[in-house]
């Protein structure tokens, strides 16, 4: 920052209630630069969360905020899901996700991100019945799926179909038309898991399997992960109800990476498929949803070197190791993840019904242990988030590592869904562009080749 101005721009944010105003007051915060002052409002949400709507201040003032990672910055107003970080609270529409966890379904779940509300018997039944019945994809995909190399990673491949479906619908792609989005929305709801599937068959050298209809929509996918033309998959209720538990866990975080990717690339007026192929795109990533198969990889290199959780916590606070503790630390989350409590309860009992002794966990848990009671963890506020135990469920049903990730997508997938149609009904939309401060060289002119 040496050598660039650096002035003083003081933020007085006196936040006043005027008596009797109701819950949704707005207040105002004022800005001061050099001898400019300026008041901007202060939008207050349901849950009490504030925000100074600095809307105008590029426009009243010639300057923007600086804001690496969006840490400090609010791209939208939305009524889909509630994090309170601090507290380690998570509710979809305002419905605790413990309650969900263990009433709902996944498919009701999204119905609720999709829909805002939960839905009656009937509307469900009719919603499931659309799902059920868009589950196949067009037989030609199939040679998508040839044109790519078997050892190719399944993100790739789930991105590059999910993108290609709009060569198959192009009567739907409008975000405007209502009727267009919500068959497009049902649509990727049906096929992902068959979409995921395949990508797993493929990359096996197996036969594709054709979607059950008749089946639940986790017994339904994993059928076609684990089925073959010679032999059905008995499909122990444990491990399907373990696998919806997962994707109703993982079925929304409001604004992550990879939502707000799909929100930027929809903002432009992209249609669906584009929008959530790069979602899957920015899921990837080990800093976000890849980290489920980076625990998995972590806790299998410790067992393999000595099964040490004390010497490997030591080596991830070393930041010259360059190696983070996977599963661990959340950008909102400076409490317990709700979602990692209760995988973590859930993981005992699902290896437990299933029988399976997993030294991973041993390994997850002692880790967890000595973390927490670690100086460098606590003050830094680093504790397990949903990857950390969600891929020691993935392994004990069967998922390879590789798709993991995969699992992740197809449970975000109605959230996703969700905020891109709030985007798109929103009165504040606008394509999405920030800024940027430039820190490159001043004009200069151009030098021709033999004199450089
Ligand atoms: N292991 C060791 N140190 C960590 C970890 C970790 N897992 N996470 C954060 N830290 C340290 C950082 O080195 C930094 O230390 P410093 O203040 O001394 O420089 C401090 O904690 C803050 O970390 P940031 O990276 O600034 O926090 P940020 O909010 O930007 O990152 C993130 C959050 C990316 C999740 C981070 O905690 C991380 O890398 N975790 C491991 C990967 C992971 O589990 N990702 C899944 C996230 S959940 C999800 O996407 C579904």
């Amino acid at each position: 920052m040496e050598g660039r101005n650096r002035d003083r721009l003081r933020l007085q944010c006196d936040l006043f209630s005027p008596e009797g105003e109701e819950e949704f007051m707005s207040d105002v915060a004022s800005f001061q630069l050099g001898d400019q002052q300026l008041e901007m409002p202060v939008v207050t949400g349901s849950e009490g969360e504030r925000g100074v709507d600095i809307s105008r201040l590029r426009a009243e003032t010639g300057v923007i905020t600086l804001d690496p990672g969006y840490a400090n910055t609010g791209s939208c107003q939305s009524d889909i899901t509630f994090i309170d970080g601090e507290k380690g609270i998570l509710r979809y529409r305002g419905y605790p996700i413990e309650e969900l966890a263990q009433k709902s379904t996944f498919l009701e779940v999204a119905y609720l991100l999709l829909y805002g509300e939960l839905p009656t018997q009937d509307v469900f039944d009719e919603f499931k019945d659309e799902i059920c019945h868009h589950t196949m994809i067009h037989e030609s995909i199939k040679w998508v799926y040839r044109g790519l190399p078997k050892a190719a990673h399944p993100m790739a491949v789930c991105a590059a179909v999910v993108g290609a479906l709009a060569t198959y619908y192009p009567e739907d792609l409008e975000p405007g038309d209502s009727g267009q989005v919500r068959m497009s929305v049902h649509r990727l709801l049906a096929k992902f898991p068959t979409i995921a599937a395949y990508s797993y068959k493929y990359s096996i050298g197996q036969p594709f399997m054709y979607p059950v209809n008749r089946l639940d929509y986790a017994s339904n996918f994993l059928h076609m992960m684990f089925a073959t033309p010679c032999e059905e998959y008995e499909i122990p209720q444990e491990v399907s109800q373990a696998l919806d538990l997962l994707l109703i866990l993982h079925a929304d975080h409001e604004q992550n990476c990879s939502t707000s990717t799909v929100r930027m690339v929809g903002s432009s007026l992209s249609n669906l498929f584009a929008s959530i192929s790069a979602g899957i795109g920015a899921l990837w990533g080990s800093l976000h949803g890849g980290a489920n198969q980076a625990v998995i990889e972590m806790l299998e290199q410790i067992a393999l070197e000595d099964g040490s959780a004390e010497a490997f916590v030591s080596k991830t606070k070393d930041k010259k190791s360059g190696i983070r503790l996977m599963g661990f630390g959340h950008r909102v989350y400076r409490n317990y993840d709700p979602r990692a409590k209760i995988l973590k309860s859930a993981c005992s009992s699902v290896l437990d019904a299933l029988g399976v002794q997993e030294r991973l966990l041993e390994i997850a848990m002692n880790l967890e242990e000595i973390a927490l009671k670690d100086e460098y963890f606590v003050s830094r506020k680093l504790y397990p988030n949903v990857d950390f135990y969600s891929g020691l469920i993935y392994r004990a049903i069967g998922i390879p590592v590789n798709m993991f990730t995969v699992l992740f997508a197809l449970g975000r997938l109605p959230g996703w869904m969700a905020h891109w149609k709030e985007m798109h009904q929103d009165p504040a939309f606008k394509i999405g562009r920030p800024r940027q401060i430039y820190v490159g060289p001043e004009e200069r002119s151009y030098v021709p080749m033999e004199n450089r």
